[in-house]
């Protein structure tokens, strides 16, 4: 591991801060940004809880019976591809049958008391059970006169926490069973499972038993939604004061084939016609969590969505010709035709009124693509520079020329960004390179318009590339350096559309990228917070809607150790962002805003870290290793607040009171 230059004790730094020039800035700072890696979509914030629950397979993860057992040894289950006028519906064909050993032909087991039947799912690594409304279906196939029981318990105890009775049908077809269940008690831990049960005798055709599909569970979900989103987690996310959201990726939105890219119109509509698809994390994804679902949690949080469309280009490098653009643009049309178009003239507007959804939705945002520099590079880039993105961009400026066109590779990537269009920019780096890098954005121009659509340090100083091994959790000191580069990226706002950590959520039974913001698991009450987490959520908790020029005594050391940017809020509070790096002292501060009178009143709020900068938010112990302190300081003559920070610290000050500008 790389060490951070220990620099020695550093006088006062003056700053001066005027209540003239500077520029104003878009009104998108922070974000989210969401791809279904680390299990974090299935198994994650989409609240479904039964995993595997339409069986559903790919050429890459071919179906399988995974999470389900039998209810007990007389319970025969088996995995099997219908016919098509026969299975639940095209996009599902597997389902599972059950039959009753004791009632198939061949069985030696005749012990007619022996009758329940069923079938039990240990959820995404355990089921949350505590006493609130669940809510759930399933489809069966086969005719049953009797009672289904859908029941929670304790996968160790077989206790039963809660149960409800669904009446069955002697009808041959498929139909949805729907119910609630509201557990009396909580479980001890997560250890459970869900099961469908059934009375083997009442089974019309015993020989063929019953074919099951598509079962579902939820929990109550963020605002109630249907299909809905994991409630701490939206929870947590809130907890980030973020503006916009990019999805669906990201990897994901790429694929690794050209076949098997992330197909928006795949995603909408009933669950039973989404097929799901082979994820490029290494598992199947159910799609539960579309292209709809999106567009809610960016409703429901208050963001503005970045809609990455696909423009033609798969993780193993092959990439659509020129002469087949035709369906690629088209396809990227109606996407957006979809979520925008009018309920009553659009085609694919009606499609979404249909759905339920009349109202269209604005997007201002458009990128295309996703890190489209990286694979099958060079001849990848070079389709994207050559053909993939002009056509796809002028396609868009004709038809909605309203929405900003964002490109996803930026100029540090090699890419020329066209005017009126943005860069998308992704720096996985060292503490060192974000802090060194602090004025790469200073020479952008207005034409040079950047979304940071992913961002984090990834390895220690000194640490190896890619197929070295990440950091095991964000970490102080990384966190620190992306404060100061996010700190580089505000002084320049009004050429940055926004920042956004990558990827921000991860579930610890299974993930792929270690470093993110939010770490989970089925019991909600493991959610922990990285040091990361911390820093982007006090930066972005002040927007500066304009900054505003700072000046330093000649001679002053010019932003080392202390990385700064001020501004003013919407409203007209004074803000002052800081972090301190390369210092082992703590750095005195004297800072003077133009305009402010004496004796005004700040909050600064003041994020530590421990003495060891590698030191990380572990979820197995839970200790926070970030220290959040806020305090309300006062001016002195003039409008000078002075205050001390700490080595390795990220600081905010705002002053209660608004200012003339
Ligand atoms: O955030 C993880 C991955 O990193 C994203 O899918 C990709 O865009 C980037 O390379």
């Amino acid at each position: 591991m790389g060490l951070l230059l220990a620099l020695p004790a550093v006088s006062a730094i003056n700053l001066s801060v005027s209540s003239t020039g500077g520029n104003i800035t878009t009104p998108i700072a922070y974000g989210l940004m969401h791809e279904d890696i680390n299990n974090s979509g299935d198994g994650g914030i989409y609240a479904e809880l039964i995993a595997n629950r339409a069986f559903q397979g790919s050429e890459k993860f071919p179906s399988n019976l995974d999470h389900w057992t039998p209810l007990d040894d007389n319970s025969k289950l088996t995995l099997r591809k219908l016919a098509d006028n026969q299975a639940l519906s095209s996009a599902l064909p597997y389902s599972v049958n059950v039959v009753s050993s004791s009632s198939s032909s061949g069985s030696s087991n005749k012990n007619k008391k022996d009758k329940k039947v069923g079938i039990v799912n240990d959820g995404y690594w355990g089921i949350d059970v505590r006493p609130q409304r669940y809510t759930g279906s399933f489809w069966v196939k086969g005719g049953y006169k009797g009672e289904y029981e859908v029941s929670l318990r304790s996968k160790i105890t077989g206790e039963i926490f809660g149960k409800t009775k669904i009446k069955g049908d002697k009808k041959e077809g498929w139909r949805e069973k729907e119910f609630e269940i509201w557990p009396e008690k909580k479980a001890a831990n997560t250890n459970n499972t869900f099961v469908v049960s059934w009375d083997a005798e009442g089974v019309k055709d015993k020989e063929k038993g019953l074919d099951l599909n598509l079962i579902s569970l939820f929990p109550p979900t963020w605002k109630g939604r249907k299909n809905g989103l994991r409630v701490d987690l939206m929870k947590a996310l809130e907890g980030l004061h973020g503006t916009f959201l990019r999805f669906p990726g990201g990897n994901m939105l790429e694929g690794n084939t050209l076949d098997t890219f992330w197909k928006w119109n795949e995603t909408i509509g009933p669950l039973k016609d989404r097929p799901g698809m082979a994820g490029v994390w290494e598992y199947q994804q159910t799609l539960g969590l579309g292209l709809i679902e999106y567009m809610l949690w960016a409703e429901d949080l208050n963001l503005e969505p970045i809609v990455g469309v696909y423009a033609g280009l798969a993780l193993d490098g092959n990439f659509v010709a020129e002469s087949d653009m035709g369906w690629v643009v088209q396809y990227a049309l109606d996407e957006i035709e979809f979520l925008t178009g009018d309920a009553k003239t659009t085609p694919w507007g009606k499609v979404r009124a249909e759905l339920g959804y009349p109202k269209p939705w604005k997007v201002k945002y458009v990128e295309i693509g996703n890190e489209d520099w990286l694979a099958g590079r060079p001849a990848g880039f070079e389709s994207y520079k050559k053909y993939r993105f002009p056509i796809l961009k002028e396609a868009f400026n004709k038809k909605y020329p309203d929405i900003q066109i964002i490109a996803s590779p930026s100029v540090f990537d090699g890419m020329e960004i066209p005017k009126g269009a943005a860069g998308d920019y992704h720096p996985y780096l060292t503490p060192d390179e974000f802090v060194t890098k602090f004025d790469r954005f200073d020479a952008l121009t207005r034409d040079n318009l950047t979304l940071i659509g992913e961002a984090s340090s990834v390895h220690p100083n000194g640490g190896i590339g890619w197929d070295g091994s990440l950091m095991p959790f964000p970490w102080w000191a990384g966190s620190v350096a992306e404060a100061i580069f996010l700190i580089s990226a505000e002084r320049n706002g009004d050429k940055i559309i926004g920042a956004t950590y990558a990827p921000g959520l991860r579930n610890m039974n299974r993930w792929q990228w270690s470093m993110t913001q939010i770490q989970h698991a089925a019991d909600p009450g493991l959610t922990t917070l990285s040091t990361s987490y911390h820093v982007w959520a006090l930066l972005a908790k002040h927007i500066i809607r304009r900054t505003l020029p700072v000046t330093a005594p000649p001679g002053a050391p010019n932003f080392n150790p202390l990385y700064y940017v001020a501004g003013a809020s919407e409203k007209g509070t004074r803000i002052f962002k800081a972090s301190v790096y390369n210092s082992t002292e703590p750095v005195p501060v004297s800072l003077q805003f133009e305009g402010v009178p004496k004796g005004a009143k700040a909050s600064l709020t003041v994020l530590t870290g421990p003495s060891d900068q590698y030191a990380y938010n572990d979820p197995f112990t839970r200790v926070n290793v970030v220290k959040e302190d806020t305090k309300v300081v006062r001016a002195g003559e003039k409008g000078t607040f002075t205050f001390s920070l700490p080595a390795l610290s990220v600081a905010v000050l705002e002053t209660e009171d608004r200012y003339r500008l």
